[in-house]
């Protein structure tokens, strides 16, 4: 896709008149659902158990992001307390303490608080301690997506702050902003879990790599920094060459099938998934759901021509 079609489709992607129009449109819900597992509890957990019964493991996102008042970051985080409760009850195997667990749910911390005038750091920090405290009483892990550069900072301030508490906690990093190396070799240390990306916002050239030679370069040296280290490297891409190259890394660095996973999303390259699964390595995919699925959706378009090909034609019903 074009760097200015990129650019454009990011900017809708955060624009609240462009999403009333686009939500309202009566196909929106069909073409949506291929990316997003519904938009209740009971819609995701159904598709958890179709995803665990294939032999993947998932990360659950509650869809939403840019919160703009205490309200809604307490309905958000109401909403995990249910989502946690309901994964809690299913049925499963006896985790061993310190194995792979392989039920996660994501959290955005937009979605929790950050952006609220004065104390946002603080709010959001202390809504994802309580996500934490319940995805330990149940067995599931939890980790920080990573949002706009100017969240970074922030971010994994707080995910450092949580680890002494809950050291599984797991953090996103993303390949096309500058700074990520370093961050990759700060945060490889033992038990650290480190999804790594390639990055979905637009971001300007100062902070970002914006050529995606450039971005693709840099996500194999952040992946040979995490591959390296000693902690838990989460392989969040649905790039062949990306998929290819880690595999050889993993090898290389004699990590054994529990020591490293391939991430993906709900709805993308699901045979890709299946065959890695199948050949015996641990896939975990990436599950959204819930009413705000506008900003999620239009990234995903901005990903690919082919993505927002499929949703045009759906709108003109060819
Ligand atoms: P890239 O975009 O280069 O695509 C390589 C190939 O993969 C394509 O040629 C195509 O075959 C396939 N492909 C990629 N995207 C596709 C799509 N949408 N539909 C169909 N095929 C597609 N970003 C972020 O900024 N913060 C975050 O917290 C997260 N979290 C996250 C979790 C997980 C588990 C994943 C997999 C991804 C994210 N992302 C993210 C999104 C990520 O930054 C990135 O935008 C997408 O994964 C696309 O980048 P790829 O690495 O897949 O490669």
């Amino acid at each position: 896709m074009s760097a200015v079609l990129r650019s454009t489709m990011l900017a809708a992607a955060r624009s609240p008149r462009l999403e009333r129009t686009i939500t309202r449109l009566p196909l929106s819900r069909a073409v949506v659902a291929r990316f997003v597992a519904g938009t209740t509890t009971e819609e995701v957990v159904r598709a958890t158990e179709t995803l665990l019964r294939s032999g993947r493991f998932v990360s659950i996102d509650y869809l939403g992001e840019d919160t703009s008042d205490l309200a809604g970051a307490e309905a958000t985080l109401a909403q995990y307390r249910t989502l946690i409760a309901a994964l809690g009850a299913l049925p499963r195997s006896e985790v061993a303490p310190g194995a792979v667990r392989p039920l996660e749910v994501s959290v955005k911390l937009s979605a929790l608080g950050q952006a609220l005038p004065n104390d946002g750091h603080a709010i959001a920090r202390e809504h994802a301690r309580q996500i934490c405290a319940a995805a330990e009483a149940a067995g599931i892990w939890v980790t920080v997506d990573a949002e706009d550069h100017t969240t970074t900072d922030s971010t994994l301030a707080i995910v450092r702050e949580l680890r002494a508490d809950y050291p599984w906690l797991g953090a996103v990093l993303q390949a096309y902003l500058r700074r990520t190396e370093d961050d990759c070799r700060a945060m490889a240390g033992p038990g650290s879990r480190i999804r790594l990306c390639k990055g979905a916002y637009d971001e300007p050239e100062s902070v970002a790599f914006r050529d995606k030679a450039e971005v693709d370069a840099s996500y194999l040296r952040c992946l040979g920094v995490l591959t390296a280290g000693a902690g838990y490297p989460m392989i969040a891409s649905h790039d062949p060459a990306v998929i290819t190259a880690a595999g050889v890394g993993v090898q290389a660095a004699q990590r054994k099938t529990e020591e490293y996973e391939y991430q993906m999303l709900y709805g993308i390259r699901a045979e890709e998934q299946q065959r890695l699964a199948a050949a015996g390595n641990h896939v975990r995919v990436y599950v959204p759901y819930g009413d705000q699925w506008y900003g999620y959706f239009m990234r995903r378009l901005a990903e690919r021509p082919a993505n927002l090909g499929f949703f045009l034609r759906a709108l003109v019903g060819t």
